[in-house]
């Protein structure tokens, strides 16, 4: 089965999205094993600003939205979680935020140059928007590793229904590849289930990451936030968004895959069926207990009341208690 998805066409995709075989989850499993076996890598995810210059339809912390409670952490704070996430053995560090200009090169260079150096046998991860080459390559000079991107949705028209003019799919697509030439590790992905999306688009994005072939791809069902203009909108199903999990992996069998935050709010087990369906990556939150709650791109997200030890532990037993290994390694991607 897993050759004959690799051979498929747009029609043939279509018709996998919309009729999975029984056997899919089983056989994105295998594939899956065969590479990375049944570890799943932790990542440290420090979300450090909620400030953003854009406004995306989809998404909490987009400027128009005047009931944010804003906070930015300074060098120190984001060294301190650093600090906690190493203690508690993990070599990824993410460094999510909104947009925020206050971050500019010069600091965000100094706070990646610090992590390298305190935590030399470390990964950093940046996720931080759409930026110029010269600035992603300032981030690579700096020490970067790896960087966040999704790609939300590889349709141009969909991707006008998710953004405001001044956000373009060219740009983005650009960035993605700007970033891979300059060598990071590169990561994209999409909502499932986002609003206006149709089995058509999602065909989209399946051949689009084929052609980038990124290291990463992260998808996590769409959940709407009160304060946005999709409030009304259903949230992305668990079938589906598994579904996805498990042609990405066969179609990409060495991507990094994770099983995020926003699968495991739509379903207390969604993470573990995660897994199960051939994610590999979970992303436990270093944030600040106190700014957590603030960082809120859709409603309801979990995990923002525990502290990230709390947090390592409920994941060690959600990954075990599933059949697999919790791996603190870098876990390098292993796609060239
Ligand atoms: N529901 C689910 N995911 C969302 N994101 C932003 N807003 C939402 C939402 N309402 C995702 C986007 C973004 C990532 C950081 O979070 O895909 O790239
Ligand atoms: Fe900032 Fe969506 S509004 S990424």
């Amino acid at each position: 089965m897993t050759d004959k998805i690799l051979r498929m066409d747009r029609h043939e995709l279509l018709n996998l999205i919309k009729n999975p075989p029984d056997n899919l989850f089983e056989e994105a499993r295998k594939v899956r094993d065969a590479h990375y076996g049944k570890k799943i890598f932790v990542r440290g995810l420090i979300e450090f600003t909620n400030y953003c210059k854009n406004d995306c339809f989809y998404c909490g912390i987009r400027r128009s939205n005047k009931n944010a409670q804003r906070y930015r952490l300074t060098k120190e704070e984001i060294l301190s979680c650093c600090e906690t996430g190493y203690r508690l053995g993990f070599h990824t560090f993410v460094l999510q935020g909104g947009e925020d200009p206050y971050y500019n090169d010069d600091l965000m260079c100094e706070i990646i140059y610090e992590i390298k150096s305190r935590y030399p046998d470390c990964a950093v991860t940046i996720s931080f928007g759409e930026k110029s080459r010269d600035t992603y390559k300032r981030y690579k000079e700096a020490g970067a590793d790896r960087y966040l991107l999704r790609h939300e949705t590889a349709n141009p028209a969909h991707y006008g229904m998710l953004h405001p003019k001044e956000l373009s799919l060219k740009n983005r697509k650009k960035c993605l590849y700007d970033l891979k030439e300059l060598g990071f590790q590169v990561g994209a992905g999409f909502m499932v289930g986002s609003p206006y999306q149709t089995d058509e688009h999602i065909v989209d994005d399946l051949l689009f990451l084929t052609e980038l072939n990124p290291h990463m791809v992260g998808i996590g069902p769409f959940i709407p936030h009160k304060d946005t203009p999709f409030r009304d909108f259903p949230e992305g199903t668990l079938q589906k968004t598994l579904t996805l999990l498990a042609i990405i992996r066969i179609m990409l069998p060495k991507v990094l895959l994770p099983s995020t935050t926003a699968l495991g709010t739509i379903h207390p087990k969604g993470r573990e069926m995660g897994f199960q369906a051939g994610a590999n990556v979970v992303m436990p939150n270093l944030s600040p207990v106190g700014v957590r709650k603030a960082y809120s791109l859709y409603d309801g997200k979990i995990c923002t009341g525990e502290e990230a030890a709390e947090c390592a532990a409920c994941l060690k037993r959600r990954i075990e208690s599933s059949g697999h290994v919790m791996d603190f390694s870098r876990g390098d991607s292993l796609v060239e």
